[in-house]
């Protein structure tokens, strides 16, 4: 029976691997530049953290959470994103009380059961931030400029900034009335969902994608009539901060997000080498989801990268020969060199050094090929010879040249390995 990987997941590994490494080492360079540091919070979580914070009518909820009842009959569901834990983490942590504003990054695999297609999978890795304890529109440009500095830096740039100012709930409920009256003469041009929708959350029929409704979507009103001044104030106050960080962005005033906790600030990016799935990362302000969560009033906003969105946006680096790398492979003939070879190699190691041994490989020759792939800098050569005169054999392979040292030097020898070249 050969086993395979479940739909929407994946193996990564080699240069995948190695850019998913990449882009996570710059993340935590150029986020702790901002001010955030780390927090990993657990992938299980109880159901109802979810369903309160993301909203139970959005579609992450209704039809995506990978949910069940473990063992002791307990809800629990597989973080389908990030910021709900993250907030749950800085009441139980009482980081309001010890941090006052907390500025905190995080890392690691979401899961939500969508229909698998390119950019869009069932465990998929996200990049966030979320600062908590603040309600200045600065801390909105903060954080978007943080997002901006951190994808140009990873090579996915060309992308576009939109942004839409969304209000207090207070004044989305007045707006949703407005809306309730657009769209109920054309209810029968719905799809499904969004007849649902109209009933239960009008204000999600605006995150549809169906292109009948999206005709119907961009004729509907638009909020701003039902912003108040400090709502408004609040936004003009996070473009000129943009500004003043050098950020562009547009304004999209049919912009909403999927997930219910957002109040005022929305952005979203966009990339054209994503196609139908092409938000590349999204955030915002959402000033009640502490208070919702039992803890004082903390106005706080936060962003999310999608990681292998991320990674189909990146230009790839041209293709270059790989660097010859410090470390040494051992070669060795016959079985008496293969268990001093063995010796030294642990040696190495414990010295520090980086080294490895082909345990397969008999001849010489496809040691010597297994070399060549590490792109290691060095060969440690043993025969019989060698042995018998306690030596060993260094060929540096990048220019070809080898040279004998006694064995007892190993240790010295490895620390600076040309010494023996000059
Ligand atoms: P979101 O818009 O649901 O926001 O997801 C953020 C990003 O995660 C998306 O832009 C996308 O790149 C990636 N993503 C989402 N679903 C999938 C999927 N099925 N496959 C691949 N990538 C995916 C949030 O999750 C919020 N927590 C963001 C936030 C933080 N808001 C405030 N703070």
């Amino acid at each position: 029976m050969k086993f395979q990987r479940l739909r929407g997941t994946h193996d990564i590994f080699g240069d995948d691997a190695a850019a998913f490494q990449k882009v996570e080492s710059l993340a935590r360079e150029i986020f702790a530049r901002f001010g955030f540091s780390e927090l990993r919070t657990p992938v299980l979580e109880h159901k109802e953290l979810f369903t309160r914070a993301l909203g139970t009518e959005t579609d992450v909820v209704q039809k995506e959470m990978y949910e069940f009842t473990d063992r002791s009959g307990e809800q629990v569901a597989m973080r389908p994103e990030g910021t709900a834990g993250v907030v749950r983490a800085y009441l139980e942590n009482n980081f309001d009380k010890t941090m006052g504003l907390a500025k905190l990054y995080y890392l690691g695999p979401m899961f939500r059961s969508e229909r698998p297609q390119a950019g869009r999978l069932r465990q998929f890795h996200q990049i966030g931030v979320e600062a908590m304890g603040t309600d200045s529109p600065y801390a909105d440009a903060e954080t978007i400029h943080c997002l901006v500095t951190f994808l140009e830096a990873a090579g996915a740039g060309g992308f576009t900034v939109k942004m839409n100012n969304l209000g207090t709930f207070e004044e989305r409920d007045s707006f949703k009335a407005e809306l309730k009256k657009y769209f109920k003469p054309h209810a029968k041009a719905l799809c499904e969902d969004c007849r649902n929708r109209f009933e239960k959350n009008v204000f999600r029929l605006l995150d549809c994608k169906v292109p009948g409704c999206r005709t119907l979507i961009e004729k509907s009103p638009t909020i701003t009539a039902h912003l108040s001044e400090a709502s408004q104030t609040h936004f003009s106050k996070v473009l000129e901060g943009l500004e003043h960080s050098g950020v562009r962005a547009v304004i999209d005033p049919f912009l909403v997000r999927g997930l219910d906790y957002y109040t005022k600030t929305v952005f979203e990016i966009s990339h054209p080498r994503l196609g139908a799935q092409d938000a590349l990362a999204a955030g915002g302000r959402y000033d009640t989801l502490v208070s919702a969560f039992g803890g004082d009033r903390a106005g706080s906003v936060g962003f999310a990268i999608g990681l292998e969105r991320l990674l189909m946006c990146v230009v790839p680096e041209k293709a270059v020969d790989k660097p010859f790398e410090q470390g040494f492979f051992v070669v060795t003939l016959g079985e008496n060199a293969f268990k001093k070879g063995f010796e030294l190699l642990s040696l190495l190691r414990a010295d520090g050094v980086r080294a490895e041994m082909d345990f397969n490989a008999k001849s010489m020759k496809s040691q010597m090929r297994s070399a060549d792939k590490t792109r290691f800098n060095y060969a440690l050569i043993l025969g019989d010879d060698e042995l018998a005169k306690n030596e060993f054999v260094l060929k540096d392979l990048k220019i070809g040249q080898q040279k004998s040292a006694d064995l007892k030097r190993l240790s010295e020898i490895a620390q600076d390995p040309q010494q023996l070249f000059r």
